[in-house]
């Protein structure tokens, strides 16, 4: 590519499409709700998109919530997680699948990635497991599956339960099959800059397991169980989402297969033209199967005497390219720091490195085969021209 004029390529506050169809739905049930008799009650909204989304993530049931970060705490609810109990999970993750556990005053135990897929290494969950350890959240990283048949094996030999963190991972695959009923139940987000979104925030936990679905769904709610006289079996919670945002669910999950395909399309090309280029690593995985959330390169901090900053900083301010990082490592935040948690403690050197070398590029549904083609020529320039110092 020639030197092309600079651009500016912002990372996107939203990584689906939300189109007129879902602005139509949202305002459908707004202006039902202005009669006098309207209201927000979110039936039959909640069951359709429930429904639907079961359906679509291959699990027999899904309880849709507000955020992957409630998901995350009603299974952990559901699980009977306390203190004393230990809760295996990745340190390359956003914070709260590994808050999740803390907030059930329980001990996380943080295991290494595997250095090709970054995500968690299922040898390094099993040398972790004790008599204390009641589960394990793995997490579909970008939206490529974790090593399913190894954690099914995990579960199987030691009786601790998987979830899944599947907040990047609607429409991923595994084996040709999606990945919603796998495990004990999987943790879905619908927040702003995931791959589809219900006006903002949302989530949902799937599951193959009709009873852990139902302890979900009675916590989701305040602990109800509706019949000829309403009872309150549990303490729960509301946890739930608001009509206008079952209905844009719908409307979200009707195009999710085509706004996959369409980021898809950029993260393969991305890999194209990025090959070879030695001072960074590709992700591993971009293909049919990817839920394409994040395309997430890593600096080979082997290879160049700059550090990541340096990278990200000239690129944007001389390129015009943002960047994001996904994810600094989970005891570098202060309140993981504040509760003794520590790299050295961690002993997860894989994970370690990579949190300090990845750097997501700014790809998202439609990006065009031209704005691949720049990002890839102003990460070039950028590589080259911090080489010369
Ligand atoms: C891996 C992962 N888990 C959980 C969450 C939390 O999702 P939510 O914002 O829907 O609570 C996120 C959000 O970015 C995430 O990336």
């Amino acid at each position: 590519m020639q030197n092309p004029a600079k651009r500016v390529v912002p990372f996107l506050p939203m990584g689906g499409i939300f189109d007129q169809e879902d602005a139509r739905a949202a305002q459908s049930v707004l202006e039902q709700a202005c009669g006098e008799t309207g209201n927000f009650f979110p039936l039959p909204e909640e069951n359709q998109f429930q429904e639907a989304l079961a359906r679509h993530e291959g699990a027999a049931k899904a309880v849709a919530v507000n955020s992957c970060g409630t998901a995350l705490d009603l299974c952990m609810m559901a699980l009977g997680i306390k203190p004393g109990d230990e809760v295996i999970t990745t340190p390359l993750t956003f914070v709260c699948t590994a808050g999740t556990a803390v907030g059930q005053g329980a001990q996380v135990v943080f295991a290494d990635i595997d250095p090709v897929t970054m995500n968690l290494d299922p040898k390094s969950a099993r040398e972790r497991i004790t008599p204390r350890t009641k589960a394990v959240i793995p997490v579909h990283f970008t939206g490529l599956a974790a090593d399913i048949d190894a954690f099914d094996a995990l579960s199987r030999e030691s009786g601790v339960p998987i979830i899944y963190d599947a907040a990047h991972a609607v429409g991923c695959k595994h084996k040709g099959k999606p990945i919603g009923g796998l495990g004990k139940g999987s943790c879905y987000s619908f927040q702003s800059n995931k791959n589809m979104t219900c006006l903002g925030e949302g989530g949902a936990v799937t599951s193959n397991d009709p009873a852990f679905a139902e302890i979900v769904r009675q916590k989701k709610t305040f602990g109800y169980v509706y019949g000829a006289q309403l009872r309150v079996v549990s303490i729960g919670f509301n946890y739930r989402m608001t009509k206008p945002q079952y209905a844009v669910g719908l409307t979200q999950l009707a195009k999710i297969d085509r706004v996959i395909a369409m980021r898809q399309k950029a993260m393969v090309r991305m890999n194209e033209l990025l090959r070879g280029v030695e001072e960074i690593l590709l992700p591993a995985g971009h293909g049919p199967e990817h839920g394409s959330h994040l395309y997430v390169i890593r600096l080979n901090t082997d290879k160049v005497s700059f550090v990541r900053e340096a990278f990200t900083k000239r690129l944007k301010e001389e390129y015009g390219v943002a960047t994001a990082i996904h994810y600094p490592a989970v005891w570098s935040w202060e309140a993981f720091a504040g509760l003794g948690y520590s790299e050295k403690k961690a002993r997860c050197p894989l994970a370690a490195k990579a949190c300090k070398q990845v750097v997501s590029l700014p790809i998202f549904p439609r990006t065009t085969d031209a704005d691949c083609e720049y990002i890839a020529w102003a990460l070039k320039q950028t590589l080259a021209d911090l080489k010369k110092g």
